[in-house]
């Protein structure tokens, strides 16, 4: 694949896959913007995830992100996306998220999720019973919308950030 220069990257994958992190990195490392949208969503609504979860539902969390999805599309310049875990799974949110640039998918194993999130209250889909199988059921219903959307899959399990970024780098030039 060609990317045009200064195409924007769009970090995908699920929970705890490392899209936050590598989206600082990556900004810092192409000089472009960064947009988080779990950190902007959180910032519009002034509550944070788990709060917007626990007070107005999950459905009017997905409708933020769509909002947000459809505002950002109107940015210019080139820019790094890092969005939430279940960003991908609404179809519309599918093609917008192709629309902002090359999608690169963090592939991640339920186990390596598990141990990076086991003491993480902060998502509220992986609280209660059974994390583990949890994440091993939510991560096979959404794997399809995942690889449908990325232009670039890249298994992190055994990756340091920098060789992430690395191979980012590498495969959207
Ligand atoms: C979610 C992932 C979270 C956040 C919310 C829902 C999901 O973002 O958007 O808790 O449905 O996978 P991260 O992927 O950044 O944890």
């Amino acid at each position: 694949m060609r990317r045009e220069p200064g195409k924007s990257v769009v970090l995908i994958g699920f929970m705890g896959c490392g899209k936050s992190t590598m989206g600082i990195r990556l900004s810092y490392r192409l000089q472009y913007i960064l947009e988080d949208t779990d950190k902007l969503i959180e910032a519009g609504a002034g509550m944070s995830v788990r709060e917007i979860f626990a007070r107005e539902g999950e459905e009017a969390f997905r409708e933020m992100e769509t909002q947000l999805l459809c505002k950002l599309t109107e940015k210019k310049g080139p820019r790094v996306y890092s969005v939430g875990g279940g960003t991908p799974v609404r179809t519309a949110n599918r093609s917008l998220l192709k629309s902002l640039g090359t999608v690169v998918y963090l592939r991640t194993r339920p186990e390596t999720v598990y141990e990076r999130l086991k003491t993480d209250t902060s998502r509220p889909l992986l609280q209660g019973e059974d994390p583990l199988g949890k994440i091993r059921s939510l991560m096979a219903e959404r794997e399809q919308a995942y690889a449908e959307t990325a232009d670039v899959i890249l298994d992190v399990d055994e990756m340091s950030p920098d060789q992430v970024v690395e191979s980012i780098m590498w495969n959207i030039r």
